[in-house]
């Protein structure tokens, strides 16, 4: 486990268990290093542009143009980093933010045939880089089944996951070969103990 604060991304399919797994991770990081964890999210509501974004994806907004939202989700992710993520890494030493969702999200959802995935991570080159980025790898019918549990109408971007999977695919790929992110796959069929181990365990291995 490293001294120096460290912003972690956990990323996944709707329906894949992020946020479950990252309360476990959560957890164990608390009783490991008491004091030291933030949770957060994206889209962050209390941001800017967070509520436009929720409407749009509550598809209580129709119209709008695929690079609004992608500049949207920019902002928010910005804002959320200036006044929330940033000032919690900087205000100690070994701190560490658990992040539900970070840029792959939007080189994922907001990339368009007309906007591809490089034109999105420009918007998003001020973004802070996360020190590891998780991928829960779990498969389609988990998620399914995962997501008829919530019991909410279907979002905008939750309907088609394989295509979705294969854009997760495509943008890992190009996020590790063209900007050596470190993102590491994690099994996440599995218990939500299982998964958030597996992610505890790459956090202590990492270098100081
Ligand atoms: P979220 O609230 O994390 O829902 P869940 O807990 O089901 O994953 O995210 C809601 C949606 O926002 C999700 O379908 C993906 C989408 N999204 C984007 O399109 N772009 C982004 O940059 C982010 C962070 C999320």
């Amino acid at each position: 486990m490293p001294g120096k604060s460290i912003f972690i991304v956990i990323e996944g399919l709707d329906g894949s268990g992020k946020t479950t797994a990252s309360q476990h991770l959560a957890e164990l990081l608390e009783s490991h290093f008491p004091g030291k964890t933030l949770r957060t999210y994206e889209p962050h509501d209390p941001s800017c542009g967070g509520d436009y974004i929720r409407k749009v994806l509550r598809k209580e907004i129709t119209a709008f143009q695929p690079r609004t939202l992608a500049l949207a989700f920019a902002a928010n992710r910005l804002d959320h980093g200036d006044r929330i993520v940033t000032p919690w890494l900087a205000g100690d030493s070994g701190r560490i933010v658990l992040c539900d969702r970070y840029y792959l999200s939007s080189l994922v959802y907001q990339q368009t045939s007309d906007f591809p995935m490089e034109n999105v991570l420009e918007l998003n080159q001020l973004a802070r880089k996360p020190d590891v980025i998780f991928f829960l790898n779990v498969s389609n019918e988990v998620c399914y089944e995962r997501m008829k549990g919530r019991n909410l109408p279907p979002e905008l971007f939750e309907e088609n996951l394989s295509e979705t999977r294969r854009k997760y695919q495509e943008a890992i790929e190009f996020l590790r070969k063209g900007h050596q992110e470190n993102i590491v796959e994690i099994d996440g069929n599995g218990t939500v103990e299982q998964t958030a181990t597996a992610m505890f365990r790459v956090i202590m291995s990492m270098p100081e």
